[in-house]
């Protein structure tokens, strides 16, 4: 079974693990560790049955604008929900803190993240030329309204 839970000091390891097998620019340690300590970040990670760290995504919140910095998933435990978990837990306390506009960066050829955030809502509502680096490429610009009720069942 998968638990999705707060990221804690100690997870910041294997959250690594996890960043360095899915970007080519991985965060450093330290960037990690500020982010769980920042007040206005806030970060999730998935385990599996065994403990170990499969997945973690986070954003931070400004007033009412959320930022989902990253989401990223195991390399081999891909496709089976467990990005959108991560997202849906991340919409769901974002709306809680007070978050109405969500708003994040991906590679345009990012086919599989896409797809992800189109299938929550998210919007197109534009471009940044030459973000990413390593290899250069465009950012698309998403954005999402979360309205409140959005999670109620
Ligand atoms: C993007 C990422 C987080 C998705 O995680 P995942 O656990 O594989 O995704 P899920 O299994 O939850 O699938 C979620 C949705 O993403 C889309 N998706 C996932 N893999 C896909 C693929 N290979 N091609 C196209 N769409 C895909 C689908 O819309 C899917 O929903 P559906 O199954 O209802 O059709 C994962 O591919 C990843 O870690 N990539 C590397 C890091 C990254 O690029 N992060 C995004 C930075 S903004």
């Amino acid at each position: 079974m998968i638990t999705v839970r707060k990221m804690l000091l100690e997870d910041v390891e294997g959250v690594m693990e996890v960043d360095r097998d899915s970007f080519s620019l991985p965060w450093s340690r330290e960037s990690f560790i500020l982010e769980v300590k920042s007040p206005i970040s806030y970060y999730v990670v998935a385990e599996d049955e065994t403990g170990k760290i499969i997945a973690y995504g986070g954003f931070y919140l400004i007033i009412d604008q959320v930022e989902i910095t990253n989401i990223a998933v195991l390399s081999k435990k891909r496709g089976q929900g467990i990005g959108k978990s991560i997202l849906e837990v991340l919409l769901k306390i974002a709306l809680v803190g007070g978050g109405k506009l969500v708003n994040l960066e991906v590679r345009e050829s990012n086919e599989a993240a896409k797809a992800m955030y189109y299938s929550y809502g998210f919007s197109l509502v534009g471009k940044r030329k030459g973000y990413y680096q390593l290899p250069s490429e465009d950012a698309l610009l998403l954005s999402l309204v979360l309205e409140e009720g959005r999670f109620d069942d």
